[in-house]
């Protein structure tokens, strides 16, 4: 049992209490950030002069050892310490003497800690946006070599509309896009240094809270010390947002499932992404998607865990806060792994076309296009929608669809049927004439495949 405050202490910590109390198994995720923090604080301290800068090289020589070995896995982080940020400085002081004991000189680990938990968040941000990249990039590419492909566009899960799968696909590139931009608002809300604000009251030390901040490529320093301990916003922040991702893709997933039915057909997910059964020889199983649609839960949990945990604390710190950790890591490497699988899934995925175009040519997603015909030949649209309901009921009595009737079937309903209503209510004729900025037909699908294109051009660094 290590620990950095035993002075004031006259009994060992219970051994229950002291595991209780321990933060070293999940908080060493951090063990890179919390060096580099360190490292900057000790430069800073140097140039106030509050260091010699003989005291800052060996120092600074000291943690990149530790850092090298921890990466080359020669020191191991054992539970014998606290948090990473005893184990650090005690391996610290045990490498370079005394020098090291100076390391944590005006500060307190709650603004160390404050600094660790948001560098790591800042690199975990940039990493979900890379994937969330890659992901837009497999629906761009999707989305290209889809422009014709029909299917049918539904409400309430039943036949509407034909629209094509770049179009479909296209209402996940819209969610997704925002997703990175959200991810985008976040990290420039949260990207201000909290290092300095010592236990919650700022250190008497002429601290240079501007050069840590740069140091460590913060827009600036915190400028209350009492929110910087205790600000856990980001955090609810990023959380709603990747609780915002998953739900994109849960969605999607349950499409993909739904799509993957024996009944529908209109997708087989690659052998390399599917499962089978241990019982039915036959069975090939959307395991991924169905995986990432549970997963979506933990996620929400996690968001829920800390806006709850964070309700009734008062100013500054308290160590509930350390509540912030386990579930926050899990929610984050829960959304880069869905990301990652997803995107491989969707990108090995068959569109089988033919499915497709049969299916929406079969419910009648051509009807609103009938009564369309009528009403541009002079009928009102509410006579038009009543003929249109007759054309319905006598193809469903025959189990045909509207293209199937004959010219005289068409005017033995409505006279004002002529020739040209096959032309008009074909599948391509139905979507490629909704042309207005969003919709499913070519020449607007190309305009936003052009935005998308930039988009992405702007974004991929
Ligand atoms: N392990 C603690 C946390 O994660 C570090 C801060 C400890 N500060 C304190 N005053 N006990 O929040």
């Amino acid at each position: 049992m290590a620990q950095l405050w035993g002075g004031r202490f006259t009994k060992e910590t219970d051994k229950l209490v002291y595991n209780f109390n321990a933060s070293i198994s999940f908080d060493q995720k951090f063990y890179k950030q919390d060096i580099k923090g360190s490292m900057a604080h000790v430069t800073m301290l140097a140039d106030s002069g509050i260091l010699t800068m003989e005291e800052k090289d060996t120092i600074l020589k000291g943690l990149q050892s530790i850092l090298d070995d921890v990466e080359a896995g020669t020191l191991i982080i054992t539970d014998e310490y606290e948090d990473i940020h005893s184990f650090v400085e005690a391996v610290l002081t045990e490498r370079v003497g005394d020098a090291g004991k100076k390391l944590h000189t005006g500060r307190s680990r709650n603004d160390q800690v404050a600094l660790d938990m948001k560098l790591y968040t800042r690199d975990e941000i940039e990493e979900i946006q890379d994937l969330i990249i890659n992901l837009l990039k497999a629906l761009h590419e999707i989305m290209k070599q889809n422009l014709e492909t029909y299917m049918p566009g539904f409400t309430h899960l039943q036949k509407a509309q034909p629209v094509t799968v770049a179009h479909h696909v296209g209402a996940y590139m819209e969610m997704f896009k925002r997703d990175y931009d959200r991810l985008c608002d976040i990290y420039d809300r949260m990207n201000y240094c909290p290092l300095g604000a010592g236990a919650l009251a700022g250190t008497t030390y002429p601290l240079n809270r501007n050069q840590t901040a740069e140091l460590l490529g913060f827009y600036g320093p915190t400028l209350n010390s009492m929110d910087s301990v205790s600000d856990r916003d980001y955090l609810i922040e990023l959380l709603s947002a990747l609780s915002t991702v998953m739900m994109h893709l849960s969605r999607f997933s349950e499409e993909i499932i739904i799509w993957n039915s024996n009944e529908y057909q209109f997708v087989e997910i690659d052998d390399a992404y599917s499962t089978g059964s241990s019982i039915m020889p036959q069975k090939k199983n959307p395991d991924i998607a169905e995986l990432v649609r549970g997963k979506t839960a933990r996620v929400y949990a996690a968001l829920n865990n800390i806006l709850v945990a964070m309700k009734g604390i008062p100013l500054a710190y308290n160590k509930d806060m350390q509540e912030d950790k386990e579930l926050t890591f899990d929610a984050i490497d829960t959304v880069k792994g869905c990301l990652a699988l997803f995107t491989g899934m969707i990108s090995t995925m068959t569109f089988k076309k033919d499915r497709m175009e049969a299916s929406a040519k079969g419910g009648f997603t051509n009807a609103t296009d009938a009564a369309d015909y009528l009403v541009n030949h002079g009928v009102p649209f509410r006579d038009a929608h009543g003929i249109v309901g007759q054309l319905v009921l006598y193809c469903i009595d025959k189990n045909i669809a509207l293209d199937d009737m004959s010219l005289e079937e068409f005017q033995a309903i409505s006279p004002v049927f002529q020739e040209d209503i096959y032309e008009a209510i074909s599948l391509g004729t139905c979507v490629s004439k909704r042309n207005t900025i969003g919709a499913p037909g070519m020449d607007a699908m190309k305009q936003v495949i052009e935005i998308n294109e930039n988009f992405l051009k702007e974004i991929d660094h």
